[in-house]
């Protein structure tokens, strides 16, 4: 509905509803298992409580009145239940399960869950007049009790600014071309994580349920979670910093590898750069213009009729040539791979996916086609283990031209029809647990990447993969990049792909970032200039445009705007060390790359709602520019001492300050008490460093410390220890003398920097 009728009064509801729900009921019996689990069985149904720590609890409602299922892991759970010692204290009225850190009281009647810090006795969060409920139809809903100091972040790939706070928020995967606003909740990625942040404290709550998942945290003192089917399952991670979250989170969930060190630098696509020379050219130019790259995107037009693990032999006559050809110079192609395979009895890989049942398909054996690039297609059924086996096999395709990454895109999975997706009745094989489409849709894209990323491992003999993807759930980082998928070249997505990525990094996804430039509608030069700036700066660096927009390479707006392109791309490799120690802290902890201040700066109320700044690690704060004919911006540095990047000035923090960002000026600045790893610029990743500069800004008692962090960049051997990571101090003395020190932590690697250069700022 896009008219007035959308507001009829008659759509209109007030609060949270819970109609035709119905309460779990009070407690009749209590029971301790073995294997960790205590089980709540209510007059409503069966709940039980397990903890995976001493911090981390998984609580569950069984469906139909049975007890929940906690034994499957759908791919999604790593992390498992740990033997913790567990106090229990059963009171007529609740029963308290208390670890070294949380305690978590189940009252009976009706029965109602809260958690507490066991330490501080801090009550963390729970349930008020409403809990635990089901519905008629198989959905179940939760509701807790919200502070009005309470914050919200994470919920994955959201549009909108940082603190969801107010919103009402759903998980569906949906390809969404049309303009990406505040309200528009469902796209391409659900994660059904998120993060409050009371104070400084933090607590996490994971709802782990693939099915349809909203959360309303409209209201002023209850919020709800909700899914349309399955059990309602639940876990919260106890903190106490948000840091702490995100690592209990992804304990459980997985971390993202450390990239291979070429998905770090600057990617070039277009939809679509359609023929070798083309490509050729764009490359060329490149060089030319001195403009550092990495990568080449090769979009839907290198196929023969959309047709995947296919090259159009007019266009691209010799793919194995022109990829090795460009690997000389360091950049590699990384091709689009849809999952919609054109529905032609001719093409061997329908033909294989049709005979081996590896489509998917109804409960009466027919298949599902749908309407994608290739026109009539049928979708791999990325839920079995086999298919995802053949899918990934069928990757020597690329792997044996030379090809070590892969974009995998349409896999909400995107339909052309009026549902935009496959039919919810669709029976997924699912690894011998047949489930339909509407419980497993939002895990289609993931299961695609898990498929791709470990058929492109097993095809490139102990290389690291790089996949990108515009769809997941819970646990994509452990097998993919994601990008925010169809924004458009507005002002408005510029600002909005900060927080989405500062959201999605609190999810769980360190590697993350927007089309640089916008994809859809015509980009200009100042605007690119900004965008290539903050983009710089981002985890994942990519200027992507369609088809019907004007072209928007770094070079296209004029010199002005090349020189500040130039200069931004060059910035990217000279912090790449920066950046790569960041990743190998993210694959270690799960602490992103690109942080929300509060996440440093828990204490400092006035970070909670800061949308238009980060920190890139804990030592860079970084302020971009993304309004039109703004040459000054209004910068919050937390309290302490920054340093300006560009101009050494010292600043105060405790304090908004105005700065001057001229169009060649990205405001970062760097904490006191800090040293940079930056190395010298170079054309991509596959060029030596030729220096490795340390950058002390000494804190105010004369001293910085920083890490840096290296290994080969491109296999699996850190792995196995072959990585390098060096501790840096760095001391004002008596003398006035400035003394660096280096400690090699770990010395498994032997780095290939050339010399070393110190520079004291300020
Ligand atoms: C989708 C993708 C976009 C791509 C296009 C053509 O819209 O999101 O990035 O260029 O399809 O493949």
């Amino acid at each position: 509905m896009d008219n007035s009728l959308a507001i009829h009064p008659d759509q209109y509801t007030k609060g949270i509803a819970a109609e035709g729900f119905t309460d779990i009921g009070s407690v009749k019996a209590f029971a301790r298992l073995a294997g960790g689990e205590f089980r709540f069985t209510c007059t409503g149904g069966v709940v039980s409580v397990l903890f995976y720590g001493n911090r981390v609890v998984r609580v569950a409602m069984g469906v139909g009145g049975g007890a929940p299922e906690l034994s499957r892991d759908k791919h999604v759970l790593v992390g498992k239940p740990e033997a913790v010692a567990v106090e229990v204290a059963e009171r007529d009225d609740a029963v308290e399960l208390t670890t070294a850190a949380l305690r978590v009281v189940v009252r009976k009647a009706p029965l109602r869950v809260s958690y507490y810090d066991a330490v501080t006795g801090e009550w963390l969060a729970g349930e008020g007049e409403r809990g635990m409920m089901f519905g008629s139809k198989g959905e179940v809903a939760a509701y807790r009790t919200m502070l009005p100091e309470d914050r919200f972040y994470g919920f994955g790939e959201k549009a909108g600014f940082l603190d969801k706070r107010g919103e009402k928020l759903s998980m569906w995967n949906t390809d969404v071309y049309a303009p990406h606003n505040p309200e528009t909740s469902e796209l391409y990625v659900s994660i059904p994580f998120f993060l409050t942040l009371r104070g400084g404290r933090a607590f996490g709550t994971f709802l782990f349920n693939t099915f349809k998942t909203s959360f309303d945290l409209s209201g002023d003192s209850e919020y709800r979670m909700h899914a349309d089917g399955g059990q309602l399952d639940t876990f919260v991670f106890a903190g106490p910093s948000a840091k702490d979250v995100v690592s209990q989170y992804t304990a459980l969930t997985g971390r993202a590898p450390i990239p291979p060190k070429w998905a770090l630098g600057y990617h070039q696509s277009r939809y679509s750069y359609e023929t070798d020379g083309e490509v050729r050219e764009l490359v060329r130019a490149f060089k030319e213009k001195g403009i550092p790259l990495d990568a080449v995107y090769l979009d839907i037009h290198y196929m023969n009729g959309y047709r995947v693990f296919t090259f159009d032999k007019s266009r691209f006559p010799d793919p194995a040539g022109l990829i090795k050809e460009l690997r000389e110079s360091g950049i590699r192609i990384i091709p689009i791979v849809d999952p919609g395979v054109k529905a032609d009895p001719e093409y061997p890989v329908f033909r294989e996916g049709a005979a081996g049942s590896r489509f998917c398909g109804f409960a009466d054996g027919s298949l599902f086609y749908g309407q994608v690039w290739p026109e009539k297609s049928a979708f791999p059924d990325f839920t079995d283990g086999p298919v995802r086996e053949w899918w990934g096999d069928l990757h020597a395709f690329y792997a044996d031209k030379g090809i070590e990454g892969i974009w995998n895109d349409m896999n909400e999975p995107s339909v052309f029809n009026d549902s935009k997706t496959m039919d919810l009745d669709v029976l997924h094989k699912n690894d011998s647990q047949p489930a339909t489409h509407r419980e497993l849709h939002n895990q289609y894209g993931f299961f695609m990447s898990k498929a791709t990323y470990e058929g492109m491992a097993r095809q490139m003999a102990g290389r690291r993969p790089f996949v990108l993807t515009r769809a997941g759930f819970s646990g994509i980082q452990r097998y993919a990049a994601v990008w925010t998928g169809d924004n458009r070249s507005f002002w408005e997505h510029l600002e909005m792909s900060v927080p989405m990525c500062l959201n999605l990094g609190l999810s769980g996804v360190p590697l993350c970032g927007a089309d640089v430039g916008g994809f859809a509608h015509d980009s200009n030069g100042e605007l690119l200039a900004r965008w290539t700036q903050v983009g710089a700066l981002m985890p994942y660096f990519r200027n992507h445009s369609e088809m019907k927009a004007i072209r928007q390479e770094p070079w296209v707006f004029g010199s002005e705007v090349e020189d500040v392109a130039r200069k931004y791309i060059q910035l990217r490799y000279r912090w790449l060390l920066y950046l790569y120690t960041l990743f190998a802290e993210a694959s270690r902890t799960g602490v992103p790359v690109m942080r929300p201040l509060f996440m440093e700066f828990p204490e400092d109320a006035s970070c909670y709602g800061v949308s238009d700044q980060y920190m890139l690690g804990s030592q860079v704060l970084v302020a971009p520019v993304v309004r039109p004919n703004v040459l000054k911006r209004l910068v919050y540095l937390p309290a302490g001492d920054w340093v300006n990047y560009w101009t050494d000035e010292k600043v105060a923090g405790g304090a908004h300050v105005i700065v001057d960002a001229p169009l060649d000026t990205l405001p970062i600045f760097v904490r006191a008490g800090t040293v940079l790893p930056l190395a010298t610029a170079r054309m991509n990743t596959e060029q030596p460093v030729e220096a490795l500069e340390l950058h002390v800004y000494l804190s105010a008692d004369g001293s910085a410390e920083g890490t840096v962090y290296e290994d080969d960049g491109v296999t699996f051997a850190h792995g196995e220890g072959a990585w390098y990571e060096e501790k840096l101090t760095a001391t004002r003395l008596g003398s006035g003398e400035v003394e660096v020190r280096s400690n090699v932590v770990h010395g498994g690697y032997e780095p290939g920097w050339g010399e070393r250069r110190v520079v004291v700022h300020g």
